[in-house]
């Protein structure tokens, strides 16, 4: 990566603008109307401190607003605990994913004894009735305003936060109404807990399954009648984050020996139907999930092993001989009566974030599957590629240009469509060439651009975001807008 490329997506704090209209280049899609919001870093930097890892950073809301005929644009930090003592301290004062505060032996044994929890809730967002929450794998999820993005307060799944980590990827029921999340309590023995929660937030514990080592999972599997936990065997002794002499992900140990297991959960039940042993393997994302024809069957954006993370540490992705290890689409096949475990790799392009027309979810014959890419013709330690994989067809479309990196892609369907991929692809677009970001409009089913509207400054590379329609909710109620 070139050091300005370095400095546009990772390095330079982003302004708080607003900006009505957007300048947009191309054909508007009249019938798009609502909000994309996008969660990320909004900087690294602290005083004279700097976060180490992609994952860490200060959270910032991105909005984009769709009226028919323009985009509008704010951003606003999220004014969150951490957000304020970074501000006001001048230095970094709660641990993120991979970086810790400057820590004293006398901070250390503070921290211990009570340990100070971030809300730094920058990695994803979601609507729970009417409820716009963004996600955090820590226990603090925080409340925020979709009108004006202001921080209205916390939510989380248990009041004792010390010893909890959750997931940043809840599983909606069909109504979408009942929402569901893996939340790991960590202790002498661990557990692995599910919640549902409703409309009103408040959440139910379902199922509690004891673990010895528990294994970091950034999402889990749901289908009508279960949950799918991928236990990767990089695991952590309980103990070891009790201490934090590390940073939090620095506790997980990566065990291949130990195989990976699937603990397949009745979601009637909240009880364990079947383990599955599995040869060892790594991934952030579940994409989707179904049963068919007496099997259990999932697809993940799976790694070999989790250098991946380690890709992500700043002097990694400074480092032009980085390379980013690719992940690839694998379906596995768990039988739900007798049988043995199978898997195959349906496409062997590189995928991460990535995203399906959410009303395929559970659908055994979904097929199509957007995510970033890399250019297999470019030396490169970043995504810089959208890529649309055809299940079924394996007739792949990619968007390219270069000097442009592409965050993940949102999928919006037109009203009223049958075919699957039938709408618009949104990405926040960083371009090296204008030194600025630009959100990208493609026409999902062509993957051709429809247009881009220029926002007036670089954005840091973010994770995840989602559209929340103007017209019908996501199925349930009816939204602000
Ligand atoms: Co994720």
């Amino acid at each position: 990566m070139s050091d300005a490329m370095f400095r546009l997506g990772f390095d330079s704090p982003n302004e708080e603008i607003q900006v009505d209209p957007l300048n947009f280049k191309g054909k508007f899609p009249s019938w798009l109307k609502g909000n994309l919001v996008r969660n990320g870093p909004g900087t690294f930097r602290v005083g004279e401190q700097t976060y180490r890892h992609w994952f860490d950073g200060l959270p910032m809301l991105h909005k984009f607003t769709f009226s028919g005929s323009q985009i509008a644009y704010a951003n606003k930090f999220l004014d969150t605990q951490a957000y304020q003592s970074a501000m006001n301290e001048g230095k970094i004062v709660y641990s993120e994913f991979a970086t810790d505060p400057e820590w004293t032996l006398k901070d250390r044994i503070k921290n211990f004894i009570s340990p100070k929890i971030t809300d730094s809730a920058k990695v994803n967002v979601t609507k729970y009735g009417e409820n716009y929450m963004a996600l955090a794998e820590t226990p603090l999820q925080v409340l925020f305003d979709p009108e004006t993005l202001k921080t209205l307060g916390t939510f989380s799944y248990e009041d004792n936060l010390v010893g909890q980590m959750t997931t940043v990827h809840p599983q909606f029921d069909g109504q979408h109404n009942q929402a569901y999340n893996l939340v790991t309590r960590f202790h002498q023995t661990s557990h692995y807990q599910i919640y549902q929660l409703g409309p009103k937030l408040q959440p139910k514990r379902i199922a509690s399954i004891p673990v010895k080592k528990p294994s970091y999972m950034h999402s889990f599997g749901m289908t009508p009648n279960y949950f799918i936990l991928t236990e990767f065997p990089l695991v952590v002794n309980s103990l070891s984050l009790l201490f934090w002499l590390k940073p939090y992900i620095e506790n997980y140990r990566w065990l291949p020996q130990n195989g990976t297991r699937f603990t397949v959960i009745n979601r009637d039940t909240g009880e364990i139907d079947a383990h599955f042993e599995h040869e060892a393997f790594f991934g952030f994302h579940h994409i989707n999930a179904f049963e068919n024809d007496g099997e259990l069957i999932f697809d993940i954006a799976a790694y070999e092993n989790p250098d991946i993370i380690k890709a992500f540490y700043f002097d990694q992705l400074k480092s032009p001989e980085a390379k980013i290890p690719f992940g690839k689409l694998r379906r596995y096949r768990l039988p739900l009566q007798k049988g043995s475990i199978r898997y195959e790799t349906l496409s062997e392009v590189c995928m991460e974030l990535p995203n399906i027309n959410i009303q395929r979810a559970n659908e055994a014959g979904y097929r199509y599957i957007y995510a970033v890419s890399v250019n297999p013709n470019e030396k490169m330690n970043f995504y810089n590629q959208l890529v649309k994989v055809d299940i079924q067809g394996k007739h792949n479309a990619t968007w390219y240009q270069s000097g442009c990196f592409p965050g993940e892609p949102v999928f919006v369907p037109r009203p009223g469509a049958s075919d699957e991929d039938d709408g618009v692809i949104l990405a926040v677009v960083l371009d090296e060439n204008s030194a600025s970001s630009f959100l990208l409009l493609l026409d999902a089913q062509s993957f051709q651009e429809l247009g881009r509207a220029e926002i007036p400054q670089p954005i840091l590379f973010g994770y995840h975001g989602a559209f929340f329609n103007a017209n019908q909710d996501q199925g349930e109620t009816q939204t602000h807008d």
